[in-house]
């Protein structure tokens, strides 16, 4: 996709998934818990919505958060006031989960909650449901068998995941080295000899990028591959630098191809490229998943090979607007409870 058009995409995007979402008058509606209160000027009802976000460190999750905070603050009216509190749970389970507590103490009427642990969901479903708060899960999908556990109770369909399917985002960037015109093959061996830099375990979405890259490439360009490092570097930036610094003392030229989960490693890998002397599209390729602006500039210049645009808006939107459609009665019915937002390939 040409670079000019993602903003425009992403912005699309958005106003599509939040069409027809204007939230009804909170205070007549069926499923809204009790902590709806007059606003002090006019007649506007509050709506408390309670945000946990894993991480505020985190690259990509602090343009999603700001973006679900401004959208939902933005849904207000004359007839409702939505005040949202975001919360960093800093990487710490205990930590999340006491947020959790607190904002069910308090009576929140909306929880949105990237969790810390996906594993931790059916103890923070149980809670969520026993005190009856609407609530949606982003980015670190739960299992599916969590997401169905209370199927059958009043509960049903009160709770969701909003994401994006990282099966795409791997088959993409892997679809960006075999589209080169030598395949991303730098030596013409009929091998692609490539390091991949994966994310946190924690989120899916490591995995899946990991995998698909790799998949998608193989089918796609009719190459093999040769993994010569495969390191985690938690989706930061210092640790992917390091990572492919490490790789290029150890495996210098024989690298190909540098895949990581995400731009905040990528970046930090394009200057361990560059340190060593080598030149990305010329002896080597890069490719991240995020398109932070900054990778979408690297990519405008020729730094990255490509990235794949996570759509950010298009995801807290949904989020923010699905999370009010609950609040007003409404079931989440999308197979699993489940709704995913596209990603869309970006090269230059
Ligand atoms: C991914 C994103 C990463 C990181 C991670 C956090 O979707 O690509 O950059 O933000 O989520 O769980």
């Amino acid at each position: 996709m040409n670079m000019k058009k993602i903003l425009a995409a992403t912005a699309a995007a958005g106003m599509l998934l939040s069409g027809c979402s204007k939230p009804a008058d909170t205070a007549t509606t069926a499923n809204s818990t009790a902590s709806t209160t007059a606003a002090p000027a006019g007649d506007a009802k509050t709506v408390k919505v309670g945000v946990s976000i894993y991480q505020f460190a985190d690259a990509f999750m602090t343009l999603y958060r700001t973006e679900l905070e401004k959208y939902l603050e933005g849904l207000s009216d004359d007839k409702v006031k939505y005040v949202v509190d975001v919360m960093d749970a800093k990487n710490d389970q205990a930590e999340q989960t006491n947020q959790i507590d607190n904002f069910i103490q308090q009576k929140y009427d909306l929880l949105i909650i990237n969790l810390v642990q996906s594993t931790s969901a059916s103890t923070v479903i149980d809670k969520v449901a026993e005190a009856g708060i609407p609530t949606v899960f982003i980015n670190r999908q739960p299992s599916d068998e969590d997401m169905k556990a209370k199927d059958g109770t009043d509960f049903e369909g009160m709770y969701a995941y909003v994401g994006a399917d990282a099966r795409q985002s791997g088959k993409f960037q892997g679809e960006i080295i075999a589209d080169l015109p030598n395949k991303g093959d730098l030596n013409g061996d009929g091998k692609l000899q490539y390091v991949m830099v994966v994310g946190d375990p924690e989120n899916v979405d490591a995995k899946y990028r990991t995998e698909f890259s790799v998949s998608q490439y193989k089918e796609k360009s009719g190459l093999d591959v040769e993994k010569l490092d495969e390191q985690r570097g938690d989706w930061k930036r210092e640790e992917g630098q390091k990572i492919v610094a490490n790789a290029l003392s150890q495996y210098g030229e024989k690298i190909e191809v540098v895949f990581c989960n995400n731009d905040d490693m990528a970046i930090g890998a394009v200057q361990s490229i560059k340190d060593a002397g080598r030149t990305v599209g010329k002896d080597i390729y890069i490719v991240g998943v995020d398109a932070l602006e900054e990778a979408q500039q690297l990519v405008k210049t020729g730094g990255m090979t490509g990235t794949v645009l996570n759509d950010h808006i298009g995801q807290s939107h949904k989020a923010a607007d699905l999370g009010i459609e609950l609040l007003n009665g409404k079931k989440a019915d999308a197979e699993g409870h489940v709704y995913m937002v596209d990603y869309i390939k970006v090269t230059q």
